[in-house]
Protein backbone atom coordinates (compact mmCIF):
# COMPACT_ATOMS: atom_id res chain seq x y z
CA UNK A 1 0.00 0.00 0.00
CA UNK A 2 1.33 3.35 -1.03
CA UNK A 3 1.40 5.89 1.74
CA UNK A 4 2.67 8.29 -0.38
CA UNK A 5 1.84 8.41 -3.84
CA UNK A 6 3.65 11.31 -4.92
CA UNK A 7 7.18 9.83 -4.14
CA UNK A 8 5.39 6.24 -4.49
CA UNK A 9 6.61 5.64 -0.74
CA UNK A 10 5.35 2.01 -0.07
CA UNK A 11 4.41 1.07 3.93
CA UNK A 12 6.94 -1.51 3.72
CA UNK A 13 9.28 1.30 3.36
CA UNK A 14 8.69 3.58 5.95
CA UNK A 15 8.61 0.19 8.00
CA UNK A 16 12.14 -0.57 7.23
CA UNK A 17 13.07 3.14 7.85
CA UNK A 18 11.46 2.72 11.33
CA UNK A 19 13.49 -1.12 11.51
CA UNK A 20 17.12 0.97 10.85
CA UNK A 21 16.07 3.17 13.56
CA UNK A 22 14.31 6.12 12.22
CA UNK A 23 12.26 7.44 15.15
CA UNK A 24 11.12 10.78 14.16
CA UNK A 25 8.31 12.50 10.80
CA UNK A 26 11.24 14.07 9.71
CA UNK A 27 13.63 11.01 9.62
CA UNK A 28 11.31 8.94 8.14
CA UNK A 29 10.80 11.72 5.35
CA UNK A 30 14.30 12.08 4.86
CA UNK A 31 14.92 8.22 4.84
CA UNK A 32 12.00 7.66 2.16
CA UNK A 33 11.40 10.77 0.39
CA UNK A 34 7.43 11.15 1.27
CA UNK A 35 5.94 14.44 1.45
CA UNK A 36 8.63 15.85 -0.11
CA UNK A 37 5.98 17.15 -2.26
CA UNK A 38 2.71 18.10 -2.31
CA UNK A 39 2.46 17.03 1.08
CA UNK A 40 -1.11 15.80 1.73
CA UNK A 41 0.04 12.46 3.10
CA UNK A 42 1.90 14.11 5.78
CA UNK A 43 -1.25 13.13 8.39
CA UNK A 44 -1.57 9.68 6.79
CA UNK A 45 2.33 8.86 7.58
CA UNK A 46 2.32 10.47 10.73
CA UNK A 47 -0.63 8.76 11.77
CA UNK A 48 0.88 4.83 10.36
CA UNK A 49 3.88 5.91 12.35
CA UNK A 50 2.24 6.36 15.55
CA UNK A 51 0.23 3.22 14.82
CA UNK A 52 4.09 1.51 14.53
CA UNK A 53 5.12 2.80 17.88
CA UNK A 54 2.28 2.74 19.95
CA UNK A 55 2.35 -1.54 19.66
CA UNK A 56 3.09 -3.11 23.04
CA UNK A 57 6.94 -4.05 21.94
CA UNK A 58 7.60 -0.52 21.40
CA UNK A 59 6.04 1.13 25.07
CA UNK A 60 4.92 4.22 24.95
CA UNK A 61 7.38 5.85 22.86
CA UNK A 62 5.82 8.87 21.44
CA UNK A 63 7.39 10.72 17.89
CA UNK A 64 7.71 14.53 17.66
CA UNK A 65 7.92 16.56 14.11
S1 LIG B 1 1.36 12.32 -1.52
FE1 LIG B 1 3.21 12.43 -0.43
S2 LIG B 1 4.11 14.28 -1.09
FE2 LIG B 1 2.29 14.13 -2.26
Amino acid sequence: MYLCVCRAVRQSEVDRAIDKGCMTFKDISDQTGCSKECGQCAQTVKGYIDQRFDTPAMGSLRLVG
